[in-house]
């Protein structure tokens, strides 16, 4: 199939955009003709196109199944209006970031769906795509939080979005030992990523990308995420270059290594919303499961993450995870790419801020409850020489010395160690590039989503990726400044670089 042309329409002014008039432009894919939105920001062409479905709506007997790629066979639909987001899938709202008056903060199980933003409609043109796996935790991310028309005009890269399962929905599994037999499988979420970039293989030279230049990208679990794609055998042609933003399969809390552990949240789950009779076989819950309303598992799911702030990880399957990311990661089991990885000077301030304060400080019972939190995946032993070396044996008692060794030991523990090990892993390939970063700038004007006090905290650079300081949607209050839009401009040519060239 062909790329034939596109027209302009009709010029139409779209509110989510200040200042930009944008126009509709339609293009031809292998499913029929798209309608998307074309405009010129900060001098440079670029036309998006947001809902696209990648899968079968995950409904019915579908729901706590694998995607089903939509069949090409299925019938070319006549035009299909790609204008406006596409519901985002379930999680609390209102959803970080986000419009709250359309449909990107709306949440609904119909949600596979993801957005393209591309400079060109020229299919000769072939520009490298970046595909950014949204995700701060199991239980939040949507494709439409990061409007990415900024980024994908000013690096002049193809930057892709999309939703996938959360929560219950992308993490629950049955679990049962003969993987084959699995009757809900695990790692859902990473099999709904894994068809969006079948997608991205099989549609972007529509959209004047080329599917030979790959970058995935996130921020905290999507990042993690990415970076599991580079271990799983069945996505290795889909991904060229990996952006690591304060997140990887190294850190704590994120990838469950027991799969034993994935059936007991079963049943706990099971039992929560009253589909555990005695008398039930695995099949005859999961019939109940399907049954039930999306409020339902959506409040069995909220009770359960209140009792344990992480409770829906990936999980090491032996399919499609199949050893533990560390054992891979060793033995060189892995995909070679380009990589930047790196993290936040003051990621851990939102965690240290949850930590109940005395006297600016911490008591010496919460640093240790938080190393017995942090590292329960380790054994006594290793929590022991935790505590010795992150103890300032000056004053063990001291609030103020506990709270800045609970400070050091989140930053290593979670960003700056996993960062350099990372690092270090890929960098012994000598035919790949690797990148380590610390972002360290912060605005001068008060942020209404970052307040001072945190620093350069978790996921601020995300905003100056996506380019908002040089143009964004006008929904988001931040007030930037020019040296803002400065250091905005500077990240989006170190990226769009390294999406160009790795
Ligand atoms: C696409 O780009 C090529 C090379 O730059 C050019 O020759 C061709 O006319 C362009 N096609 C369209 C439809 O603009
Ligand atoms: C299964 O258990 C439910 C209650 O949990 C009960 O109502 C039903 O009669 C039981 N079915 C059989 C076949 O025992
Ligand atoms: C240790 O810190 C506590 C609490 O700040 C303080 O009361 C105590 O005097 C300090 N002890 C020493 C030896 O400095
Ligand atoms: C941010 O991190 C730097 C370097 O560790 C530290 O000096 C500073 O106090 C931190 N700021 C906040 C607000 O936590």
């Amino acid at each position: 199939m062909k790329l034939t042309s596109f027209f302009i329409l009709f010029s139409i002014v779209i509110n989510s955009l200040i200042t930009q008039s944008f126009s509709s432009v339609i293009v031809t894919t292998n499913y029929g003709d798209v309608i998307g939105r074309s405009g010129i920001i900060n001098g440079k062409q670029v036309s998006f196109f947001l809902g696209l479905p990648y899968a079968i709506p995950p409904l019915g007997k579908y729901r706590f199944q694998a995607p089903q790629p939509i069949p090409q066979s299925s019938g070319r639909i006549r035009r299909y209006d790609a204008r406006l987001y596409k519901p985002s899938c379930i999680q609390p709202t209102p959803i970080p970031w986000t419009n709250p008056t359309t449909a990107q903060a709306n949440i609904h199980e119909d949600c596979l769906y993801l957005n393209v933003f591309t400079p060109s409609l020229n299919k000769t043109d072939k520009l490298p795509v970046f595909v950014w796996i949204d995700g701060t935790s199991s239980t939040e991310g949507s494709g439409s939080r990061w409007m990415a028309t900024t980024l994908a005009s000013q690096a002049n890269v193809v930057v892709v979005t999309f939703n996938y399962r959360l929560g219950v929905f992308g993490f629950l599994t049955t679990a049962e030992l003969k993987s084959h037999g699995r009757q809900i499988p695990a790692n859902i979420a990473l099999l709904d990523q894994q068809v969006a970039l079948r997608w991205v293989q099989d549609n972007i030279d529509h959209f004047g990308g080329n599917p030979r230049a790959v970058t995935v990208g996130g921020d905290g679990l999507g990042a993690t995420a990415a970076q599991l794609h580079t271990l799983i055998p069945s996505s290795y042609n889909y991904i060229h270059n990996l952006i690591l933003q304060s997140g990887n399969v190294r850190m704590v809390h994120t990838i469950e290594s027991n799969i034993h552990k994935a059936r007991s949240i079963f049943r706990l789950f099971v039992a929560e919303v009253g589909c555990l009779g005695q008398n039930h076989t695995v099949t005859q819950q999961v019939n109940c499961l399907q049954r039930l309303s999306t409020r339902k598992l959506f409040q069995g799911q909220k009770v359960l993450t209140q009792q344990y702030w992480r409770f829906f990880k990936y999980v090491v399957d032996g399919v499609l995870i199949r050893d533990h990311p560390r054992i891979l990661l060793d033995q060189g089991n892995f995909k070679k790419v380009n990589l930047i990885v790196g993290y936040n000077l003051n990621d851990s301030a939102k965690l240290i801020q949850q930590l109940p304060h005395q006297n600016q400080g911490i008591h010496r019972d919460i640093f240790l409850l938080l190393i017995d939190t942090l590292f329960d995946e380790f054994n006594h032993a290793i929590r022991r020489a935790i505590i010795h070396e992150y103890t300032n044996w000056q004053n063990v008692s001291s609030p103020i010395f506990n709270l800045r060794q609970a400070d050091k030991l989140i930053t290593d523990s979670l960003y700056a160690a996993p960062t350099e090990y990372i690092a270090n892993i890929y960098s012994r390939d000598s035919s790949t590039s690797t990148f380590v970063y610390l972002y360290s700038y912060r605005g001068s004007n008060p942020d209404p989503y970052y307040p001072s006090q945190l620093g350069v905290s978790n996921t601020m650079e995300i905003p100056y990726v996506f380019g908002y300081p040089v143009a964004k949607p006008n929904y988001y209050a931040t007030a930037y400044t020019m040296t803002d839009r400065q250091v905005s401009l500077e990240v989006m040519s170190l990226w769009g670089n390294f999406i160009h060239h790795g």
